[in-house]
């Protein structure tokens, strides 16, 4: 009897054996797809691990957009923003520069201020009005520049916080009361004659009543400051002692206040209107390990590791905003006697900063092209294989191809050998090869930093109207 049982249980420990081979055979043949998951799952997790290193190496941390002002001062702030009443001549607003839709820029690769032949067009169609110049520069996209972050404005970092003390070029100038380098840059375009302010034929045009031109006031910005201030105490809608604009903001009348209001306001209506903290690499960093697709993390790991583009494209806002030379082709009507523009130099006078420019923070960069502090590349891969290869870049570099306004810009290309070896020899990029498939994951990446449905999120910041009456910039030929 117990034989029998012991033969009956060894049968049963076979049999049992024998089964479970069988599943197991069953379970490998049938599900090897699975096995097949399991091995992508985990270099997703390698991956997500590499990265996440690479991230707390270069202290990428979530953004944090800045301080959100009250209502009524950022629709003050929308107002200036978009109103062509802070130029002398009344055809030039901050938005027309800097418009919502073309990535809070222009689409030019130089700038048209005021005096254009087409007021109220922005982008390609704006023209230049006869006898005026292209502004020197490419206008920056204004992309999260209320974060506490930033530092500097400017390509040069001409205006500047350090130690809660601000730089700016108006010195002594400056009225107490700007806290923040984005209030402070808002006091400047207005006292430029190419930008908005104009210029002594437009003073002296009867038809342009351009009373901020005044020559009396050149090198005068308070008096600039205060003419402006007086121009808005007449409207009414910015005016109106019970409902106007100001009034609800710092509830006091535009005679009383000075013109760093209005500086304060347009900082907060950018603050609000240009802050996104929800791309694909922000929702990452804030830990959704899903946001981003696997060839964009590739990129990612490329830019932070074995390209290096992290070394100045550092941190949480992707720019160490430092200055560095990265070989950009020079054309324009430069900044000074030389004809040229030596970027940082310009500020420190010091010989090493020529040609060095601040680093760009990259958020939303497929969206503002042209690239660079002039608009050189008009293509995303373009301006990367530039960092890559400054020389062969430049020694390629074909103006009337690149250029957004090739035809009229391109006479001005310098292509003198000894600028053309300097800006190659002393460049702060160094050259180094990537494959195809590295460069498509590295572009990859770059879409990872646009936020979600941003067209639409743009098109909400523009009025339909301004308290001037004056017609608001349009997108439209
Ligand atoms: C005619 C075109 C034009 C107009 C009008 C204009 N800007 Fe700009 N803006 C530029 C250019 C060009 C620069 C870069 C100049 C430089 O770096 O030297 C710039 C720089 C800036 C910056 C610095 C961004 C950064 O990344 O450093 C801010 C902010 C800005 N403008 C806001 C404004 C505001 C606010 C107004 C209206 C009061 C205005 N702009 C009007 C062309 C314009
Ligand atoms: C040595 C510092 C440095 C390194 C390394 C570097 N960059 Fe840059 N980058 C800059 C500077 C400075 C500019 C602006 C130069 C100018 O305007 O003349 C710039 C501009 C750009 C722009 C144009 C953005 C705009 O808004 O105009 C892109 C895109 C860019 N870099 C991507 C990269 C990528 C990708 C890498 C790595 C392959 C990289 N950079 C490596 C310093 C650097």
């Amino acid at each position: 009897m117990k034989k029998i049982r012991t033969q009956y249980s060894s049968l049963k420990r076979t049999l049992t054996i024998c089964l479970g081979f069988i599943f197991c055979l069953v379970v490998m043949f049938s599900n090897n797809t699975a096995i097949g998951d399991d091995k992508k799952h985990s270099s997703k997790k390698s991956l997500d691990k590499k990265l996440k290193k690479s991230l707390k190496r270069n202290h990428v941390a979530p953004i944090d957009l800045g301080p959100t002002a009250s209502l009524e001062m950022i629709e003050l702030g929308q107002a200036l923003f978009f109103d062509p009443i802070l130029s002398g001549n009344r055809d030039t607003a901050c938005s027309t520069c800097h418009y919502p839709t073309v990535g809070t820029s222009d689409q030019l690769s130089l700038g048209v201020g005021t005096g254009t032949m087409s007021p109220g067009k922005v982008s390609f169609f704006r023209e230049k009005g006869p006898d005026r110049i292209h502004i020197p520069r490419n206008a920056p996209e204004l992309f999260n520049k209320g974060s506490v972050l930033w530092t500097s404005q400017f390509w040069d970092s001409r205006v500047a916080s350090a130690y809660g003390s601000m730089s700016s070029p108006a010195g002594s100038d400056l009225p107490s009361g700007l806290t923040t380098p984005l209030a402070v840059q808002a006091m400047f375009p207005v006292t430029s004659g190419d930008e908005m302010r104009g210029s002594i034929t437009d003073f002296f045009d009867p038809v342009k009543n351009n009373e901020i031109a005044d020559p009396a006031l050149d090198g005068d910005l308070p008096g600039i400051w205060n003419a402006l201030m007086q121009r808005l105490t007449n409207i009414d809608g910015y005016a109106n002692p019970t409902d106007g604009l100001f009034v609800k903001a710092f509830g006091e009348v535009p005679s009383n206040l000075g013109f760093e209001s209005a500086a304060t306001a347009m900082a907060a209506f950018e603050t609000s209107a240009f802050g996104y903290d929800d791309s694909p690499f922000d929702e990452y960093l804030k830990g959704d390990r899903d946001a981003m697709t696997t060839a964009q993390k590739r990129g990612a790991i490329l830019f932070y590791g074995k390209l290096k583009c992290s070394t100045c494209h550092s941190g949480t806002l992707m720019t160490d905003q430092n200055h560095y030379n990265i070989g950009a082709p020079q054309f324009g009507p430069g900044k000074d006697e030389t004809g040229l523009d030596l970027g940082r130099y310009l500020v420190t006078g010091d010989e090493s900063d020529r040609f060095k420019f601040r680093v760009p923070g990259l958020r939303n960069v497929t969206q503002t092209a042209p690239y660079l502090h002039n608009g050189a590349f008009y293509s995303l891969s373009d301006v990367i294989m530039h960092h890559l290869d400054v020389k062969k870049s430049l020694r390629n570099y074909d103006p009337v191809a690149e250029l957004v306004q090739g035809p009229e810009l391109s006479d001005t290309y310098v292509d003198d050998p000894d600028v053309l070896n300097e800006l190659i020899y002393s460049s702060d990029v160094r050259k180094k090869k990537i494959k195809s498939s590295e460069m498509a994951d590295l572009l990859e990446f770059m879409n990872a930093l646009t936020a979600p449905n941003i067209g639409a999120r743009l098109e909400s910041t523009i009025p339909s109207s301004v308290p001037s009456g004056l017609p608001v910039d349009e997108f439209d030929e």
